[in-house]
């Protein structure tokens, strides 16, 4: 059932064409399914294996003849005809019937909400027809879809409309032709009753396109935001990447049943509604700016991941990764790049690190799988990005654009590796890459242990660093790796000295190219003892060990003209305060917060020369998970948010009048608007408010505030700070009540609501998760309502979800042994909040083992979750 990497075998046919036909009815679908087929040469007479999954075969005509049964065998899971024609060329037409409306898993072709959507990728398409269900089987396709009018006066796949027209009986049909050649994946149906958003565009070389947006009637306005986010999207890949839009109409569904985030399909992107819907009654602004990445991200996808695609399901970094790299640049250029770049970070070690430093850890580029649907991860996506642009930094912009530039060129058409991409970069610059193609191959965080010394006769610094990365599951020797160090020096009075006369590495501008185990580099003509500043901005995806001092970190903070360093600097310096106030309170020892701390917190809240967005940011203390994680081992929960909530407490006492005056005075007039710098100024005015809470503002005080919000974004967070500083408060449940009764019937905001009640900090919060399960807000078949609920309380809330009597864990398994009958994906993901369970402390550890044990013993797992399973408990 593993799937190897070294098995890779090109297929023995080859897909020329493909005519589909659909005739939709919500239990009885009949899929015709006409392949044209070319033998490839040297494929011998061997038989044809089609992959199939959960279907229903009807009928199988051979070049157009009624197929005898002793040439085939099938099953709901394959098709493999024997003694086909020798000819060359020869034709199947294959006939299936499958459900739509009994597709819980929500793969293939499933009905939700009256609307029929496809959902292919990874391995979907074969739960429609019998296939070579591969990314390097790429082909043309026709699709006629028929439907009662009524039923489904809307009709799409990918491509251009060719034809539609009125069939007996009330049905009406449409064909549509895609005339690139594309795997199964790529592939997309939807019918049904939706309403349209119209606009247009016209290409840097003058071609038309017709832009259209579908979503359920009456929510047309809430498309604006999404539409206006793809033209500039489409405009940007032009001018940065020299990438145009290659089809006469670009469309985007929203639906509301979704396993993910969205879907590139080829023409015919098909959206979570979530990441297309927005206003600002509804909308926070963190969902703008999620819409906004993610319409970006698969419309990039048109140039990385369609027009050039995968050999196999291992290479899915190749599109996943460098799309999400284009993505973030395209955010960067877009709103802020310092506040993204952190934004980045805080996610990228939010999710990433932890994964790879656990029992779920897999290189950026796997080699074996079990279930390729539990591999879209962040070390997949965010660390994927890192390595895309660790390039860029190493080879450099213009380098880099050469590369990418052949890539698109030599690439295009085809189902590619990770090794045909890196060739490409190395052709056009004569860089030898294969010590940094170990970024892709080996798993786990690399470290640089790094340590520095000042001889003030010599006027030398001298610095020594060590490069090391963990062992993972299944790889205990690890391979030298490429690091890109960006790295400053900083004289006592703050200037940025530079750096000359360096010897024992290779240096580019301020980039230490680290290749061996050990460099010991020197700084010549350093006239005092230097400050140093390192992965400047987060040039590559490490942990450094460097014994700094408070008073150097300040400095950073104070003095790094790297913004996102200044913020790393001011995090470190946290991140040290909170793990000894972690110690501290197990000890129990009373918390205070450093002054160095606190000056350094305060001065930036109140430096106005800086972005609102980035004063948020340097005041947000790590999370409780951060914390953790950088603890590592014997995770108390509970000690680390009591911890935190005393370092806060000091702040808030210590900075009160800095916050009353930013709470006083920051927030933007006038309309509501999504804009980057509004949306920091928002984004600072809560992170105030919330400090305020601490020190003199009662929940009374916030009630009012929350009343009079006139958008989303200050709503949500009045009620999040509101129910969470006073959990169960009268204040709170009355704030909870009014929000409810005002958004009862519009789902994507009740999932706030969830959401935020799913990570209150309080050991009643599973008592309430269980509550709210039972109301009509929640269902257990919708991934949306799953994951706002349930996958909020496991992944977003250590105290509440890891109670020591291991409650929080028993109910999670059995939560996901229920879902995993429906739906394996989403609960194979919901599962993965555990990933950290080893780094626990002994008794919650051995709880959260055996709620693991108990859904390892189920007998009927799907293999989503099995193979998390095993992974997680290391069999
Ligand atoms: N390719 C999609 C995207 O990155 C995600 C597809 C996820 N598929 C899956 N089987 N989990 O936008
Ligand atoms: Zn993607």
């Amino acid at each position: 059932q593993e799937v190897r990497l070294e098995d890779y075998k090109p297929t023995d046919f080859e897909i020329e064409t493909v005519d589909l036909t659909f005739r939709l009815t919500p239990s009885r679908t009949i899929v015709t399914n006409r392949i044209a087929l070319r033998r490839r040469s040297g494929g011998g007479n061997a038989p044809l294996i089609l992959d199939g999954d959960d279907l229903t075969f009807v009928d199988l005509k051979i070049d157009d003849r009624t197929a005898d049964s002793s040439r085939f065998s099938v099953s709901p899971s394959g098709l493999e005809i024997r003694d086909l024609p020798e000819t060359e060329f020869f034709t199947l037409e294959i006939v299936t019937e499958i459900a739509p409306a009994d597709n819980t898993k929500l793969m293939g072709l499933y009905r939700s909400n009256g609307i029929y959507c496809t959902q292919c990728e990874a391995e979907g398409f074969r739960r429609i027809t019998y296939f070579l269900d591969r990314p390097d089987v790429l082909a043309i396709y026709t699709t006629r879809i028929e439907a009662p009018i009524k039923e489904a006066p809307l009709l799409l796949s990918n491509g251009n409309l060719k034809e539609r027209g009125p069939l007996s009986e009330g049905w009406h049909y449409a064909i549509w032709h895609d005339p690139h050649p594309k795997p199964s994946y790529l592939f997309a149906l939807v019918a049904g009753d939706l309403a349209v958003v119209r606009d247009d565009f016209t290409t840097a070389s003058g071609k038309p396109v017709k832009l259209e947006i579908y979503v359920e009637h009456g929510k047309e306005a809430r498309a604006a935001y999404a539409m206006d986010a793809l033209k500039r999207s489409m405009r940007w890949d032009e001018e940065r990447f020299g990438r145009e839009y290659d089809l006469s109409v670009f469309m985007i569904v929203a639906v509301s049943d979704f396993n993910m985030g969205a879907m590139e399909n080829k023409g015919l992107n098909v959206f979570n509604d979530k990441y297309v819907l927005a206003d600002p009654e509804t909308a926070t602004d963190t969902d703008y700016a999620n819409i906004e990445a993610i319409i970006a991200h698969e419309y990039f996808h048109n140039w990385t991941g369609n027009r050039i695609t995968c050999r196999d399901w291992f290479q899915l970094c190749l599109k996943e990764g460098l799309t999400v790299y284009r993505d973030h640049e395209f955010s960067a250029d877009t709103r802020s790049r310092p506040v993204k770049r952190i934004a980045e970070v805080r996610l990228l070690k939010a999710h990433q690190f932890p994964e790879d430093s656990g029992p779920l850890a897999h290189p950026v580029r796997p080699k074996r799988y079990q279930e390729i649907n539990n591999f879209y991860t962040a070390t997949v996506y965010e660390k994927g990005s890192e390595v895309v642009r660790m390039l860029a930094t190493i080879l450099g912009a213009e380098a880099f654009k050469s590369g990418l530039d052949l890539y698109f060129e030599r690439h295009d058409g085809d189902a590619a590796t990770i090794e045909d991409f890196l060739t490409c970069f190395e052709d056009a610059t004569g860089t030898d890459l294969s010590q940094f193609s170990v970024w892709y191959h080996q798993a786990g965080t690399p470290v640089l242990t790094i340590g520095s010394r000042f001889d003030a006769s010599g006027r030398t610094l001298t610095v020594d660093i060590e490069q090391s990365v963990p062992p993972t599951p299944g790889e205990d020797r690890k391979k030298l790796m490429h690091i890109p160090l960006r790295m400053g020096l900083f004289d006592p009075d703050g200037g940025e000295i530079r750096m000359r006369d360096v010897s024992g590495i290779d240096i580019s501008g301020d980039v230490l190219h680290i290749t061996d185990r050990n460099h010991t580099v020197v700084f010549q003509n350093v006239q005092a003892r230097p400050t140093l500043s390192l992965n400047r901005s987060f040039s590559a995806p490490v942990n450094i060990r460097y014994e700094q001092s408070s008073s150097d970190l300040a400095h950073l903070a104070r003095y790094e003209t790297d913004t996102y360093s200044r913020w790393q600097a001011l995090n470190d310096l946290a991140t040290r305060e909170l793990i000894a106030a972690t110690g501290a309170t197990l000890g129990g020892e009373t918390v205070q917060c450093s002054n160095a701390l606190i000056d350094a917190l305060l001065s930036t809240v109140s430096d106005a020369r800086l972005e609102p967005a980035l004063r948020s940011q340097a005041i947000t203390l790590p999370g409780e998970a951060d914390i953790a994680r950088e603890i590592g081992t014997d995770i108390d929960p509970d000690a680390i948010f009591a911890a935190r909530s005393a370092v806060s407490d000091d702040i808030a006492r210590h900075g009160r009048d800095a916050f009353e005056s930013v709470v006083e005075n920051i927030l933007p007039g006038g309309r509501y608007s999504p804009d980057a710098e509004s949306a920091g100024q928002r984004a600072l005015y809560l992170s105030a408010l919330n400090y305020l809470t601490r020190a003199a503002l009662p929940p009374d005080a916030l009630l009012p505030i929350f009343r009079s919000a006139d958008n989303m974004t200050i709503m949500s967070g009045v009620l999040g700070i509101l129910v969470h500083r006073f959990p169960g408060s009268a204040g709170a449940e009355t704030a909870l009540a009014e929000f409810e009764l005002r958004f009862r019937d519009n789902p994507l905001v009740i999932d706030k609501w969830l959401a935020i009640q799913a990570t209150i900090p309080d050991p009643g919060t599973l008592e309430r998760v269980m509550r709210l399960m039972g109301t009509r807000h929640f269902s257990i078949e919708n991934p949306n309502r799953v994951r706002a609920l349930i996958g909020s309380f496991a992944a977003g809330n250590p105290t509440g979800f890891n109670l020591p009597d291991g409650t929080a864990y028993e109910f999670l398994a059995e939560q996901i042994i229920g879902l995993d009958k429906r739906n394996p994906q989403v609960a194979a993901r919901v599962l993965t909040a555990m990933r950290s369970w080893k780094s626990l402390e002994p008794i919650r550890r051995d709880k959260a083992r055996a709620a693991l044990a108990v859904i390892a013993q189920q007998s009927d797992l799907s293999p989503d979750v099995r193979d998390i399973t095993d992974r997680m408990l290391g069999q």
